[in-house]
């Protein structure tokens, strides 16, 4: 679906087309960038569009830029307003993924920290059909980045090489995604999303020194897992071999929201169908996101409501 017709740029509402940077800028030259991807949940019942999670997405963008040395020259209330700027202008009602970039701007050397410009687009996307079916996955043949050679635990352009590179291995070999391992061999996370696995009764994810990023659907995963379903979560290190042992497993992140992985390395995780604790984290996060139940409100942040 093509991202919706209205862009923020620097906080100014553009036409696409215009949303530009000059093909020598410092995020082109270096991949000197980080961005965020968010969902925007429509609600028709309320009548109104809930971003989840909306100020952990910018305070993890301010903890990227700052990890990236770029200059901290946007405040969180100034990239709340552009982004919710963009999708009023654009009147958006339906549900939609939302990135913020913020981006090395300018002609410079390898060590600049400015100019720095911040973009917001939306792009509708409903629920997609890997949510209800699941997916079959492969470990990859590629480390995942390690936390002292890029920045792992924030969304930095130039880590998504290593991320490319793996999902382009899986569907090379008609794997519907990858989930990647550390340099020293222990289960990571995949190319877009952090995973879970469910063994004899329990959840057990890969803690972030795991090289993983710092997922904000991961944190509202585990508080579910242990406030709605009552069941006990394992933040650890996790070896291959206990994954191909898993009852269940799935993927979680704002733009996968939660998947269940049906096999890994073409090996059946439980019977092979989604489990019964993937399809109660499923519906607790959902009923969450989309505002159908009244808890957690802080993590809904109404865009019309105020307008
Ligand atoms: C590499 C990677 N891991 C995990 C996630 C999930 O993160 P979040 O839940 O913050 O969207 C993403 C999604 O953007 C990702 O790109």
């Amino acid at each position: 679906m093509p991202t919706a017709p209205l862009m923020s740029l620097n906080g100014r509402i553009v036409p696409y087309e215009q949303c530009t940077v000059h093909a020598f800028s410092g995020v082109v030259k270096y991949g000197a960038a980080v961005f965020e991807g968010l969902r925007g949940y429509w609600n028709p019942d309320r009548g109104d569009m809930y971003v989840f999670r909306l100020r952990e997405h910018l305070e993890r963008l301010r903890y990227g830029m700052r990890i990236l040395r770029l200059d901290p020259v946007f405040d969180l209330d100034f990239m709340e307003r552009s982004l919710i700027a963009m999708i009023r202008a654009n009147g958006l009602r339906e549900t939609v993924h939302l990135r913020m970039i913020a981006y090395l701007d300018g002609d410079d050397e390898l060590a600049a920290t400015g100019p720095v410009g911040l973009v917001c687009g939306a792009v509708p996307r409903p629920r997609g059909r890997a949510v209800e079916e699941g997916v079959h996955i492969a470990v990859s043949t590629y480390a995942r980045i390690a936390d002292n050679a890029l920045p792992p635990r924030v969304k930095a352009t130039a880590n998504y090489v290593n991320n490319r590179a793996a999902e382009l291995e899986a569907r090379r070999n008609q794997y519907d995604g990858v989930l990647m391992l550390t340099a020293q061999g222990k289960v990571s996370e995949g190319s877009g999303a952090c995973f879970f696995m469910v063994r004899n009764g329990a959840v057990h994810t890969p803690d972030v020194s795991s090289d993983i990023l710092e997922s904000i659907t991961r944190d509202t995963a585990i508080e579910l897992v242990r406030r709605k379903l009552g069941l006990p979560v394992h933040e650890r290190t996790i070896d291959r071999h206990e994954v191909y042992a898993a009852d269940e497993a799935f993927w979680c992140g704002s733009g996968y929201e939660i998947q269940p992985i049906l096999s890994v390395d073409r090996l059946a995780l439980g019977d092979g169908r989604p489990g019964a604790v993937t399809r109660a984290v499923q519906k607790a996060y959902f009923d969450v996101v989309e505002g159908r139940v009244e808890d957690y409100p802080a993590w809904r942040s109404a865009v019309y409501a105020n307008a």
